[in-house]
Parts: C-alpha cells; sequence; structure tokens
C-alpha cells in the first residue's frame, strides 16, 4: 500500500466547491505513505478552513507569499522545490490563466512559477468556462510546456449545469499522481495497440449502424500505456475526445478499417481490445442517399464483422505477447466474460457490467473483473475509467516490463 513512500507532494488548493475533495485526497495520499504539504490560495480558504488542511497533512499549511517570519523559514522557492510533484487541485479557470500567462501574485502562482518540478492539474469548473477558447489555449499552454492533467469528469455541477468541469474523484488524482511518480517508463522499449470507441458502418451516404461507446476507456487505457513509457497506438472510432498526449492515434470508421489499421501497427507486445466493434455490417452499402419507396422500407442485408480481438490473439508468429479483451455483459458477468475470453482466445479479459442501472456504458465509471487464463479474478471496486485504466496499465507492466517476474498469463 505504500506505493509512495518519502515522496513529497506539495498540494495547491485553489477556490472552487471540490476543494473538499483534497481532504479526502490528502488522507489517501499519507495513507500510501506520502508527505503532503499545502498552499491555500485566498479564495481557496473561502472553500476549506486551514485547520482542516493541516490536521490531515499534519504540516503548517501556507497561505501568504508575504509573512516574512515564515519566509525566511520556507520561502516560496524552497516550498516548490522540497517537493517530488506540485498538485494543483482544484485548478479553477483562473488559476489556469494565471499559470499560462506566468504571473506570479500569490503564493501558490509564485511556487508553480518557481518550481522545477513535474506539475499535475486537476481542473475543476463551469462547463462553460471549461469549453472556453481562453481556458483550452491556456491548457494547449501548459501541457505543451509539460502540464500533466487529470479530468475534468462529465457530471452534474454544484451550478445546477451538465457537462465537463466536475473535478476528478480523489482516487483519479492519486492514480495520477501514483503514475507521475512511479519509476520512469516501466514499459518503455515496448510497443502497444489500443482499440477504442464504436465502429459506424454505413448504409448508405448519410446513414450508418454504430453504437453509444463513447471511447473513453480505451482512450485513458492508451494514454496510461503511453505514460508507462510505452510506444503506443490507438486505433479509435469517431468519438468526441481529444487524442490522447503521447499517443499515435489512427482514426477508422468501420470494423474492417480497425481491423486493417491493428494488423499494420503490428508488431506489438501488448494489444487491447476496448472498442465497441459493430457486430454487423451492410453487405452492400447504397453508393447513394437511398430514398423512400412506395412497397416499404428496404431491407438490409447484413454480414459479420471481423473480429479484432480473436484475429490479434490467432495472429501466430505476429501474435503480441499479451491480448487483453474487454467483455460487456449484463448477466453472469464472470462467467460470460470468462467463455468470451476462452472463445476468443485472449490471456486477460476485462469484464464489466454494462446492464443499464450501473450507467457505464458512456458514463465515467466503471465496475470490473480481471480474468486472466491462468485462472485469476480479480474484482475491483467501482472506480473511473482512467482510474481502471492506470491499474490496467500497472498490471501489463507488472507483466510485461523488462526483468519482471510474473507471467502474462
Ligand atoms: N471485439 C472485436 N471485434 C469484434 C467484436 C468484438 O475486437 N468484431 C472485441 C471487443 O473490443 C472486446 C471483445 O471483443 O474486447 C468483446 O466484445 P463484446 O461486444 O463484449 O463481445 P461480442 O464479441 O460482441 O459478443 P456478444 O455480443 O455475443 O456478447
Amino acid at each position: 500500500m505504500h506505493t509512495l513512500a518519502g515522496k513529497r507532494i506539495l498540494l495547491i488548493v485553489a477556490g472552487g466547491i471540490a476543494a473538499y475533495k483534497c481532504l479526502e485526497l490528502i488522507r489517501r495520499l499519507r495513507e500510501r505513505g506520502a508527505r503532503v504539504r499545502c498552499i491555500l490560495t485566498a479564495a481557496g480558504a473561502a472553500f476549506v478552513t486551514p485547520l482542516s488542511l493541516e490536521a490531515l497533512s499534519e504540516q503548517e499549511v501556507h497561505t501568504d507569499l508575504f509573512t516574512l517570519g515564515r519566509e525566511s523559514e520556507m520561502g516560496h522557492i524552497q516550498l516548490s522545490r522540497d517537493a517530488d510533484l506540485l498538485v494543483v487541485a482544484p485548478a479553477t479557470a483562473d488559476i489556469i490563466a494565471r499559470m499560462a500567462a506566468g504571473i506570479a501574485n500569490d503564493l501558490a502562482t509564485t511556487a508553480v512559477l518557481a518550481t522545477d518540478k513535474p506539475v499535475l492539474a486537476a481542473p475543476a469548473m463551469n462547463v462553460r468556462m471549461w469549453e472556453h477558447p481562453a481556458t483550452q489555449a491556456n491548457l494547449a499552454t501548459l501541457r505543451a510546456r509539460g502540464l500533466a492533467t487529470v479530468g475534468p469528469d462529465e457530471g452534474e455541477m454544484a451550478c445546477g449545469e451538465w457537462g465537463y468541469g466536475r473535478m476528478a474523484e480523489p482516487t483519479a488524482i492519486l492514480a495520477a499522481i501514483e503514475a507521475q511518480l512511479a519509476p520512469a517508463g516501466r514499459l518503455a522499449g515496448l510497443r502497444a495497440l489500443v482499440t477504442s470507441g464504436p465502429t459506424r458502418e454505413p448504409i448508405d451516404p448519410v446513414r450508418y449502424i454504430s453504437n453509444h461507446s463513447s471511447g473513453r476507456q480505451g482512450h485513458a487505457i492508451a494514454a496510461a500505456l503511453a505514460r508507462h513509457g510505452a510506444a503506443t497506438t490507438l486505433v479509435a472510432g469517431p468519438t468526441a475526445l481529444p487524442d490522447p498526449p503521447g499517443v499515435q492515434v489512427v482514426a477508422i470508421e468501420t470494423a474492417v478499417e480497425m481491423l486493417a489499421a491493428c494488423e499494420a501497427a503490428l508488431p506489438v507486445d501488448v494489444a487491447v481490445c476496448a472498442a465497441a466493434v459493430g457486430d454487423w455490417r451492410v453487405v452492400q452499402a447504397s453508393p447513394q442517399k437511398m430514398k423512400k419507396d412506395p412497397s416499404g422500407p428496404p431491407s438490409l442485408r447484413l454480414a459479420e464483422n471481423p473480429d479484432i480481438l480473436a484475429t490479434l490473439a490467432r495472429a501466430g508468429d505476429r501474435r503480441p505477447r499479451l491480448v487483453v479483451g474487454f467483455a460487456a455483459e449484463t448477466t453472469c458477468v464472470v462467467e460470460h466474460a470468462e467463455a468470451k475470453r476462452v472463445r476468443k482466445g485472449c490471456d486477460w479479459i476485462v469484464a464489466n457490467d454494462v446492464s443499464p442501472a450501473t450507467g457505464t456504458f458512456g458514463g465515467a465509471s466503471n465496475t470490473v473483473h480481471l480474468i486472466s487464463a491462468a485462472g485469476g479474478i480479480e474484482a475491483w471496486p467501482q472506480m473511473s475509467k482512467q482510474a481502471v485504466a492506470e491499474r490496467l496499465a500497472g498490471r501489463i507492466a507488472d507483466a510485461l516490463a523488462p526483468g519482471s517476474t510474473a507471467v502474462a498469463s
């Protein structure tokens, strides 16, 4: 559990309603052995008190740039250097803008400007502020300078609106912190292939058959594998998601195109098939828009699509060392998933319960079992798709990283 033993985190708490989640984050970081020092901005102090941060971190909380006595004990330069990682949570639109502009008008932004350590931000703001081109441009600037981000999640906001802007859950921030501080690149030198999103099978030039997959889980896995150092190719159907940083993205529409792109990406060490591939395609898509016919609606003749996971798992000497599938099930989740693993010939299968009550399909979190050919069944607690991705990437690194003693299946 002491995954962060001896690590020093400087947590900058800015002014957002999500600031309360920092209390749990501090608790979890300390459980894992990290030392946490906090800077609380003036706006942040409107949402959490220095006393609660101090009680949980058991460290003095820093609020003021110009407290001379304290400045001599621990100046802002020392504060920002005496850390392995700076975490800004919640990262409001305001602090993101000041960081992007290099403004240092309080202790928090001064510490960020003065640091020589990596910085992770967990954005949290109203959806319109998040979508505003100014915020997106500021984030692009910061990311280009190496800022790592986690979230935001989609959901209902404190202001009653719905959309992206909720701060990532403490478990996801924790996973991102662990990834940042993990010994660099356990998968360095290895190649990974991930499929993600839905496929789109044309009926005619304006109509298609598709499904509700958002691509979130697959994109998060590609991002996590890349963070661990793998040279990662993401073969993605149409989604609204941005390309994950550091990942080579191949955009496709149909299952046949997805298979061709996957085969072109071989050889790889690990393949993770998270796409919701359409099972069928229309045998002969009409080259012109189909018109209504007085004799009734058309009947579509369907053909089965290639099974990408099964093809990769049976690719002979081009087979990846580790092939991981997903099983979306609504009943007898583990039994059906294990049968699917055997049928498709993959090493591991991640079984997820997509019965409507779970909200998994298209949602932000996932409840999964990881089942391996060796008979291992791990039940993971409900967690965000990012946290699932991080944990899976960790397991893949355990199995494949050079010098690892773990077996792949
Ligand atoms: N898969 C694939 N190619 C397909 C169909 C599925 O690569 N043509 C992969 C998915 O990416 C996933 C796994 O197979 O990793 C299982 O997908 P799922 O939709 O759960 O299974 P199906 O094969 O569609 O089986 P069923 O609909 O009978 O449950």
